[in-house]
């Protein structure tokens, strides 16, 4: 055996144990999520019948006590809502890919979002190239990564704005870009935002573009974004086309 050959090996081999010791880790943290949701539910199911119980008392204390009922009630709904985009996050591995079409995928998103946008006064634009090539792809799972996405953008934009939203080949391949006029994010953002529970809303879980990327990625693709404060961002998602859909 040469010298050189022992240090690749002790690579290769490390990396194997650190992921094998992801793996585990991400499995057992799948696990706690699932075992707090059943008690979680029972105390939703608690605290909206012991509301229930005490909107019925005659007491000074019936509205202070209704109050803080509710805010249990709220955070529990949060902790539901954490639950459910972590677990989807986390269980997140090989998904069977048949042919389809990414602007079949994006219009029915942006329909999902169309009142949601009218309501906002966001004009949506849409630029999709009508000869483009097929992908591989899972349609539910894509268009939860697409929905994360879109999502943003009408929360980034909040009371008005332009989302422009293009389609269009590429060498290889083809690509859909999101360009909203919301505020933009400084660096420090744009560097963490991809991170797991990194938000800067208040009750964001901060899972949206960590779970965009991963499905993504498990189609091949790639996501990557410019972003500017005071003028908005640009995310642009890039697919393979198997030559034998080209
Ligand atoms: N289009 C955008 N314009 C401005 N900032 C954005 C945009 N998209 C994402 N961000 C920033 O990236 C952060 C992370 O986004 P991500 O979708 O992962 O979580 P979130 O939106 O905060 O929470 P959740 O998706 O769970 O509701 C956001 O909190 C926001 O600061
Ligand atoms: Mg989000």
């Amino acid at each position: 055996m040469t010298d050189d050959v022992l240090p690749h090996k002790r690579d290769a081999e490390s990396s194997e144990t650190i992921r094998r010791q992801y793996d585990e880790l991400a499995e057992l943290a799948g696990s706690l999520a699932h075992e707090i949701k059943n008690p979680l539910s029972v105390i939703h199911m608690n605290i909206d019948l012991l509301s229930e119980e005490l909107a019925e008392l005659d007491s000074p204390m019936r509205q202070r006590a209704l109050n803080k009922a509710d805010i249990v009630r709220q955070q529990c709904e949060r902790m539901q809502a954490l639950l459910r985009d972590f677990l989807r996050f986390a269980r997140l591995r090989e998904i069977d890919l048949t042919p389809g079409n990414l602007n079949d995928q994006i219009d029915r998103v942006l329909r999902a979002y169309e009142a949601q946008a009218d309501q906002d006064n966001v004009d949506i634009k849409r630029y999709l190239d009508a000869d483009l090539p097929s992908i591989m792809l899972h349609s539910d799972t894509l268009q939860s990564a697409l929905m994360n996405l879109v999502k943003n953008a009408l929360e980034a934009m909040g009371r008005g704005g332009q989302l422009v939203v293009r389609t269009y080949s590429t060498r290889g391949g083809v690509a859909l870009e999101l360009i909203d006029d919301g505020p933009g994010m400084e660096d420090s953002t744009v560097i963490h935002m991809f991170e797991p529970f990194y938000s800067t809303k208040t009750g964001g879980s901060g899972l949206g573009l960590p779970t965009a990327r991963k499905i993504i990625e498990a189609h091949g693709g790639g996501i990557t974004v410019q972003s500017e404060p005071g003028r908005g961002t640009r995310f642009v998602l890039a697919f393979p086309v198997p030559r034998r859909l080209s």
